[in-house]
Order: structure tokens, then C-alpha cells, then sequence
């Protein structure tokens, strides 16, 4: 690593000695250590950005005030850097010593001068393509961490890789799960005090969840603790989590362990320096189906729960369930943020979390007791939740059955994995909220069969019969007229909404705060926005081309204040946003006061929607394509085939021409599309191609051109 400014190395120089230990770097490169992350205000941290939710709390909360809801008009784009893809940047990244270190699409890891965006290296651990299959929302991570001169990558296909920080040199490498098995990781890893924690994906496709803490220096395993359940038969694990399973059987039933059981952990996981605990917060059951997973008995803990456990040791400390009998896809691996906040007189050590299911909880973070629980965005789950037993009220008749119903939030979410941020100035949490339904129907006795490295819902996409199809329709029409998507500022004291900023769809992106009363988040509406953290006012906006549904980080290097975010549309499915929606290759956006000259080019041309080609189907050809279509390919390009990572209604002449090498021999996988040629023959291929070529014809038109 070069420095070219001696105030630079000055500041180095200050930082370093009087904290170091033994195993510190030598280096300035990536120098991140215990007392750094405890004291992330301090002088010499303050202009950081040194772990995925910027400090230990993870409340995305940055002291610095350069820019501010006075100067942040003259904020302008300082240096930007093209990604090469057209795939979803979730990563937030990490800025440590005025280094700026990026990950893009399938964890390639690039460390660039802060000040101007000088690349320094690149690493490319050369993920298999084919992983992308079990990625739903895009081939990228959320992050990566930094640690002692290390930078770490958690891979997709389950590598954990520490490169050395000054030149990106691959130290070590473990593979964290079994490769047999459908497991990927999208999340970013976290380190606590030496020790790398990281859990995965995949209870969509049927695997069991678990977090493992890794050794930061040697990637040796210290702990592994499950989230749910294995095959009783099998007896204990002989893992940390070996009590905590003991206790959770009782809460199974029927022969979970075949599919998996799910609860993976595949976002937020948060460390407690004073307590010495890490919270997990864990998924979906797999199936999806309570009916199908656990006989439509028991609440099947620890699924879609925070559970703390022992940094040390991973042995269980405590656990709140959030949802009680999954039925709905609802994940509570939301980002938690801890912080200490003032209910009834008195200060409260709390965790917070807004999962999926709408509700925004609040929690005594040393206990796990409830201290509060109020929806965020009207739904359709349960009532209330129950002070007394910390469990939901549901409403009649909330389990899925084979009657096609609406349930609100849907799968996508009220609020998913995207970053919230708090301010301790105005005790706002800030999240990009979204209402948004959708029509379930589980699939008839009998019919659930599960297949491995495929979506395990149970639920039925079709109908069982013309009635109930035109019933799905009709629900789904009611349901997308539901549909919306705000900037939401939410008191978690008073558990109420202090402001909103409406967008025209849900898909925004990950918000961050400032000291400055400044809140900065992308929106569906593809420009990057600057609020004030009081009110809500808009004070500042630049069209940026693309959605920035990454967290936004800032930083000062040399006295300059930056605000950095990756701009890569995707990572969030959104059904309704109409046909054609644009944006540019992902980007890495970086904006200082006053910076001028730097544009980005253009947003491609609008084209007309092509025409579909002719249906030449029978109807029973389109409703077994539609059943394939929802099991194989609806994770990722919507339900009904509306929206996704691509809509495959608005396919042109030579993508329909090309459908078959496309979906079983693998010819678009560098673009992120990987071979289903092991699930699907080309019957079923041809099937879901009909269903397409159906969906295309029943909402094209011939005004219909790309916005
Ligand atoms: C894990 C996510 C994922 C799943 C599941 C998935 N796809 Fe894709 N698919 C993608 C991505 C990402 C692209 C975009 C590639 C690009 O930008 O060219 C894509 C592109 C395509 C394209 C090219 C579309 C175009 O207009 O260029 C076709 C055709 C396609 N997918 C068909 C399918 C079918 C059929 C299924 C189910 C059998 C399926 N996909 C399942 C991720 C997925």
C-alpha cells in the first residue's frame, strides 16, 4: 500500500502504536483491531468505515459533519468506477485508512484509493458461474470484512478467503459448508474480536441452517451453532448448538430433516462487545409450507428468531421468535442494530430489528425480553403481538390451504435485507418500507415432491382448478393495486412513524445517517437523495442511472469528507415496476462538496417491448409451464413472470431463439443465468417457454415502450 500524502502517513503514525497488539499489521493496511472497533468516534476512526454496519452497534451512523443539511447542495460525483455488470451490487463498502475496499459481483474484491478511486489491486476468487443458480436476487454478497491487515470474502459457493490487505494475496481459505448440499452465502462476514462469524443461503432449496465462527489469523473453526433441528435418529451434533437443539425438537414434527428443516442466517448477525454476545438472526423453514415442513404443528424454533449466543463459546444464551409456524416465507433475517435507548424513564440496552413480516420489534438485548412490537406498514398476519407471551395473535385463517388467498407483507417483503440506519441525534431508525402482497395457495396433499438445488416451497402456483386460477388472478390484480414503497423515518421509542418520503414502487435501497442531520438512500426512482434526518425534506438528489439498493457508507481522507454507494439494480424483486425498466451497468458512485467535471454517461435508450412470438401450446402445455415456471424460475424473475432480475415476458426474437441453450446447456451463465439442464428436460423447458411465451401475449401491447 502507497501513501502519497504525508498527512496521510502522519495519521497512520497516530493511530497505530500506542493501540497495537502483539498480532497487529505492521502495516496501515486494513489495521482494524478490537479497541479500534470499540471506539469507532474516536479521531482516528471517525473518517472510517470499517465494518459492514460501520461499527460494532451496526447502526450505519457516521459522526462526521462536513457535509450537512447546510452544504450538501454543493454535494458532487468526486470519482465513479463501472463494475462490469449488469447484476445486483449489495455490498456496502469498507473504508479503513483512506483505503476503500469494494466487492462486486461474484465477490470479486477491488481496494481503491478513497481519494480519486486509483485501483490498488483486484482479487477475483473465480466463483463457478453455476453458483448463481441458487442466488435468487443476483450473484453478489452484501460484504466483506476487515480485520488485522486481512481482508475477508465470504464466496458464494461457501469459501471463507483471507487476502492480505496490502496487495490482495489469498492468506487462507476454508470451505464453510458441505458442496453436496444447496447452501450458498450472500451475507457479508462479520469479525468479533478475532474471529470471523458467517452463516449462509438456501432454505428456499432445503438445506439446515448454521453460523460458524472462524479463527480471523488461521480459519480454523472455533464454534458452529444450528438453527434448527436435525434427523433425531442421528443423535446429537456434538456442536455448540447441541443444547439448544435438545430444546427446540419438541417444537418439530413429521420428517423436517429431509428437507433441510431451513432457519439459515444468511444477513444479519451483530456482536455485543459489552455482553460478549452475537445475535443471529435466522430464516424461512424449508419447505416454505408449514403444512408440508411440520404437519402444520409445533412453531419449529428457531426459525425466523433472533437467537444470542456466546461469542466465545457459540453455546445458546437466549432466543425470541418472531414467527411461530412459518407459513409465509416471513425471514427475520433482517439487519438488527442495538442500541441504548430511553423507554418509560428508563435506558435500555435494546436490539432492534423490522423483518419481513412488518412488524418493527424492540428488544432488551441482555434478556431477550419484549419490550415493544408495532407494525410498520399495514398487514395481514396478525393482529398484535401479545406483551405478555411475545407472540403474535393471527389472524383466523392466516395458514396457507389450497384456496388462493392474499397475505400482506408478501415474501418480498415489507422490509428486507436492505440496510437501516439510526441516528442518536434524532432517535430515528430509518428503512426503506414496502407494502407489498401476494396470493399463496399451498399445493394439494400428495403433490409436494421434494427436489434438491430447486426451490422446496409446497406452494401452488396455478390453481388447482380453472377456478381457482382465475381466482389467482383476481387476487393478484387486487393485491399489485396494494402495492407501495417509502423512505420510512420510525421512532422505535414511541413506536411510531415520525416522517415519509413516497417513491411510485418498493425497491429503494439501504439508507445511512450522519451527525450532519442527514439521511442518504437510492431509490427505485434511480436517483441517490439526501434528507434531513428531523424532517424528511429533500435537500439533495442526483439521478444516478441505476437503484442503489447497497447501504451507503462516508469517509474522510485528508480533511475530505466522501459519500460513497454501489448503484446495481436487482437484489430486491419487485413484481409491478412495469415493462422495460432501465438502468445502466452497476456502478460505484463516490461524492464529495464541490466536486465537478465527473458525469456519468447516459441511461441507455428506451426500445420498444418486442411482440411475442405465436403461442403454440395447448392449455395443459401452459399450466404444467406455469407450476415449473413458479417451482424453477419465479425466486428469480418474479411471480407470474413479472419483473425479477430480467422479464422474461419482454424477451427479443434471438433470446426466444437461443430459450433452450439458455435454460438447459448454461450459454448466458457468465451473465448470471446458469444451466438448469440437471433439473428440466426439454420438454419441461419448452413448457415454461409456452407459459412465458402465454404471460407475454396476455400483457403486451402495442403502445407498450421501455421507461
Ligand atoms: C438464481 C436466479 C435465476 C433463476 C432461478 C433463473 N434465472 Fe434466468 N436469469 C437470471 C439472470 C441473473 C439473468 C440475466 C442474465 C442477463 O442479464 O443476460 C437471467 C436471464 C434469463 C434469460 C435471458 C433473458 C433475456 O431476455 O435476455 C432467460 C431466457 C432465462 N433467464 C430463463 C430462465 C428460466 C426459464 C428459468 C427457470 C427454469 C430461470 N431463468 C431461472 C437468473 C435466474
Amino acid at each position: 500500500m502507497r501513501f502519497r500524502k504525508p498527512g496521510m502517513a502522519a495519521l497512520l503514525a497516530l493511530a497505530i502504536p500506542p493501540l497495537l497488539g502483539a498480532n497487529d499489521a505492521p502495516t496501515g493496511a486494513a489495521h482494524v483491531t478490537s479497541q479500534r472497533m470499540r471506539a469507532p468516534d474516536a479521531a482516528d476512526n471517525a473518517g472510517n468505515w470499517m465494518s459492514y454496519g460501520r461499527s460494532y452497534d451496526e447502526q450505519r451512523y457516521s459522526p462526521l459533519t462536513q457535509i450537512n443539511d447546510r452544504t450538501v447542495q454543493r454535494l458532487g460525483l468526486a470519482w465513479y468506477d463501472d463494475l462490469q455488470t449488469y447484476r445486483g451490487i449489495e455490498s456496502t463498502p469498507l473504508v479503513v485508512d483512506g483505503v476503500l475496499y469494494n466487492v462486486a459481483a461474484f465477490n470479486i474484491v477491488t481496494a481503491y484509493d478513497g481519494r480519486d478511486g486509483r485501483k490498488l489491486w483486484t482479487f477475483d476468487p473465480k466463483v463457478e458461474r453455476q453458483w448463481a443458480r441458487l442466488a435468487c436476487c443476483g450473484a453478489g454478497t452484501r460484504g466483506i470484512a476487515a480485520w488485522n491487515g486481512k481482508i475477508y470474502i465470504a464466496a458464494l459457493d461457501g469459501r471463507l478467503i483471507a487476502l492480505d490487505a496490502r496487495n490482495g494475496k489469498e492468506l487462507w481459505t476454508v470451505q464453510t459448508f458441505d458442496r453436496k448440499h444447496a447452501y450458498s452465502i450472500t451475507g457479508s462476514p462479520r469479525v468479533f474480536d478475532g474471529k470471523v462469524v458467517i452463516g449462509n443461503s438456501g432454505a428456499d432449496y432445503g438445506v439446515r441452517g448454521f453460523v460458524a465462527a472462524w479463527d480471523a489469523e488461521t480459519g480454523r473453526k472455533l464454534w458452529k451453532f444450528y438453527t434448527v433441528p436435525g434427523n433425531p435418529a442421528d443423535g446429537p451434533d456434538g456442536e455448540a448448538s447441541d443444547g439448544a437443539m435438545a430444546r427446540a425438537l419438541p417444537s418439530w414434527h413429521g420428517e423436517w430433516w429431509k428437507y433441510g428443516g431451513g432457519g439459515t442466517a444468511w444477513d444479519s448477525l451483530v456482536y455485543d462487545p459489552a455482553l460478549k454476545l452475537v445475535y443471529i438472526g435466522t430464516g424461512n423453514g424449508a419447505p416454505l409450507s408449514w403444512h408440508f415442513r411440520s404437519e402444520g404443528k409445533g412453531d419449529n424454533l428457531y426459525l425466523c428468531s433472533i437467537v444470542a449466543v456466546d461469542a466465545e463459546t457459540g453455546q445458546y444464551k437466549w432466543h425470541y421468535q418472531m414467527v411461530p409456524e412459518d407459513d409465509w416465507d416471513f425471514t427475520c433475517t433482517q439487519p438488527m442494530m442495538l442500541a441504548d435507548l430511553k423507554i418509560k424513564g428508563r435506558t435500555r440496552q435494546v436490539i432492534m430489528q423490522a423483518p419481513k413480516n412488518g412488524y418493527f420489534y424492540v428488544l432488551d438485548r441482555k434478556t431477550g425480553a419484549l419490550l415493544s412490537a408495532r407494525n410498520f406498514v399495514p398487514q395481514s398476519w396478525a393482529s398484535h403481538i401479545d406483551m405478555k407471551t411475545g407472540r403474535p395473535v393471527l389472524y383466523p385463517g392466516v395458514h396457507l390451504t389450497t384456496t388462493p388467498q392474499i397475505m400482506t407483507p408478501s415474501l418480498l417483503a415489507a422490509h428486507s435485507w436492505h440496510p437501516m440506519s439510526f441516528s442518536p441525534k434524532t432517535g430515528l431508525v430509518y428503512l426503506p418500507a414496502m407494502e407489498q402482497s401476494i396470493v399463496y395457495a399451498r399445493q394439494a396433499d400428495g403433490q409436494f415432491k421434494f427436489v434438491p438445488f430447486r426451490i422446496n416451497a409446497g406452494y401452488d402456483y396455478v390453481g388447482a382448478t380453472p377456478e381457482q386460477g382465475a381466482l389467482r388472478k383476481k387476487l393478484q390484480a387486487q393485491a399489485d393495486a396494494m402495492e407501495k414503497g417509502y423512505l420510512l423515518a420510525w421512532d422505535p421509542v414511541k413506536q411510531r412513524e415520525a416522517w415519509r418520503v413516497p417513491y411510485a414502487h418498493p425497491g429503494s435501497g439501504g439508507t445511512l445517517a450522519t451527525a450532519g442531520n442527514l439521511v442518504f438512500q437510492g431509490s427505485i426512482e434511480r436517483n441517490f437523495s439526501a434528507f434531513a434526518a428531523d424532517t424528511g425534506r429533500k435537500l439533495w438528489e442526483m439521478p444516478v442511472g441505476n437503484v442503489a439498493v447497497s447501504g451507503p457508507v462516508t469517509y474522510m481522507i485528508d480533511g475530505v469528507q466522501y459519500v460513497a454507494v454501489n448503484a446495481g439494480w436487482t437484489g430486491a424483486i419487485v413484481a409491478n415496476l412495469g415493462s422495460g425498466f432501465r438502468v445502466s451497468p452497476a456502478r460505484l458512485l463516490v461524492f464529495r462538496l464541490d466536486a465537478k467535471g465527473v458525469a456519468l454517461p447516459p441511461l441507455p435508450p428506451p426500445s420498444a417491448l418486442p411482440r411475442p412470438p405465436y403461442l403454440r401450446a395447448s392449455e395443459d402445455v401452459v399450466r404444467r409451464g406455469a407450476q415449473l415456471y413458479g417451482e424453477t424460475c419465479s425466486r428469480c424473475h418474479g411471480d407470474e413472470a413479472r419483473g425479477g432480475v430480467k422479464d422474461l415476458r419482454w424477451m427479443t426474437p434471438q433470446t426466444h431463439a437461443q430459450f433452450l441453450d439458455i435454460v438447459l446447456k448454461g450459454i448466458r451463465a457468465e451473465q448470471g443465468m446458469a444451466s438448469f439442464g440437471d433439473l428440466l428436460d426439454r420438454e419441461q423447458a419448452e413448457a415454461i417457454h409456452s407459459y412465458l411465451i402465454s404471460r407475454a401475449s396476455e400483457d403486451w401491447s402495442d403502445e407498450a415502450v421501455g421507461k
